[in-house]
């Protein structure tokens, strides 16, 4: 494969160099339109059809620069962001990275980007094309009032977001996860769904993994309230299983392989304490069609990635779908809809 050739020259570069590196060639390349899938992977969530259920994560294309070079690649989705109302920096560098011995990912980058104008200028440009486009909201480090934030950010990006995702899981903006609190949590969501209005995208949440059961309960419960559209489980983590790589010491949001087992069993959870009443995307870990089977069957009606396109490379949607379809057929479903939750 081409990627296995060109791995070593990407892998020699500073991570966040061969990021916007990448990113600048994806821009480069003309708009096409997305490749089908085979019907029997497509999915319909909160009212949104998702061609195939595999999803490229917030934070890849937080300034939806390359949206549609994605969906290219066989995404059946893509989230961009996270964008703050305003402009900002984020942490200093570095603070992207590569796991290498333990393929993970250690990320401090803090939200940075380029802000709401920058993206919606963007959006505005490719609104009416197809694809599945989700935008993933935050609020700015420096922020007065966040609840405002996130209620300005759906107003802004509702008329161009297939999706909205209220992103209160990062784990590089101090403060940020104490909004999954009880409390904080629906006075947020009241706050974005006023904003929104009546009609508009359907609107998720996502959620850490570094939860306790009485905090999956609560969250579940406000959830079902609220009527939030779907659960997106989960973000990094700050926990550190058993790493090789001598950058686990950094601090920062784990992700990849070693995040696979906690984001799995968390699906479990959300899964037990919703009842299935709430539609769950499963993201952490996932590099394999295995792995997002394996998902689906724990109750995730779609999964999405980041970590592994680092070290499998841009083919690796088309062979997710490739072996989600295999797996369909080995084991006599023939709609993912049907998997969701069966193991
Ligand atoms: C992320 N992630 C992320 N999530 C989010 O909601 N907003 C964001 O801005 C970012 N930024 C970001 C940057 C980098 C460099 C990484 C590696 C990750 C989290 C991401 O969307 C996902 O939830 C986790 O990375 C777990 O999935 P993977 O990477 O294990 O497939």
């Amino acid at each position: 494969m081409l990627f296995d050739l060109v791995r070593p020259a990407i892998f020699a570069l500073d991570p966040e160099r061969a990021h916007r590196l990448t990113i600048n060639g994806l821009k480069a390349l003309p708009p096409g339109t997305p490749p089908g899938s085979d019907p029997a992977l497509a999915t319909q969530v909160a009212g949104v059809r998702f061609p195939n259920p595999v999803g490229l994560a917030a934070g890849y294309d937080k300034d939806a620069e390359v949206p549609d070079a994605m969906l290219g690649f066989g995404f059946g989705s893509v989230e961009i962001g996270s964008v703050t109302p305003r402009p900002q920096a984020g942490n200093p560098k570095p603070r992207l990275f590569r796991l290498i011995e333990d393929e993970a990912v250690i990320n401090r980058m803090g939200f940075n980007n380029a802000g709401a104008a920058a993206a919606l200028s963007r959006l505005r440009k490719r609104a009416g094309r197809p694809g599945v486009v989700g935008v993933n909201i935050g609020a700015n480090k420096d922020s007065e009032d966040r609840i405002a934030d996130y209620a300005k950010m759906t107003q802004l990006m509702a008329p161009f977001a297939s999706y909205l995702a209220v992103n209160i899981s990062s784990p590089n903006t101090p403060g940020l996860r104490a909004l999954q609190d009880e409390g904080a949590l629906a006075a947020l969501l009241d706050a974005v769904f006023e904003a929104r209005g009546g009609v508009g995208p359907p609107v998720f949440l996502k959620v850490a993994p570094d939860l306790e059961p009485a905090d999956i309960d609560a969250i579940a419960h406000i959830a079902i309230e609220s009527g939030l559209s779907a659960l997106l489980v989960s973000n990094t983590t700050i926990a550190r299983p058993d790493l090789a790589s001598p950058h686990r010491i950094e601090s920062g949001g784990l992700s990849g392989a070693p995040l696979r087992d906690l984001a799995l069993q968390r699906i479990r959870d959300f899964r037990k304490a919703t009842g299935g009443r709430i539609p769950l995307i499963g993201v952490g870990g996932i590099a394999s069609a295995q792995d997002a089977w394996a998902r689906i069957k724990a109750g995730a009606s779609l999964v999405q990635l980041y970590s592994a396109l680092v070290y499998e490379g841009p083919g690796l949607p088309r062979r997710i779908n490739e072996g989600l379809l295999a797996a369909m057929q080995r084991e006599g479903y023939s709609t993912i809809a049907e998997a969701v939750g069966s193991e």
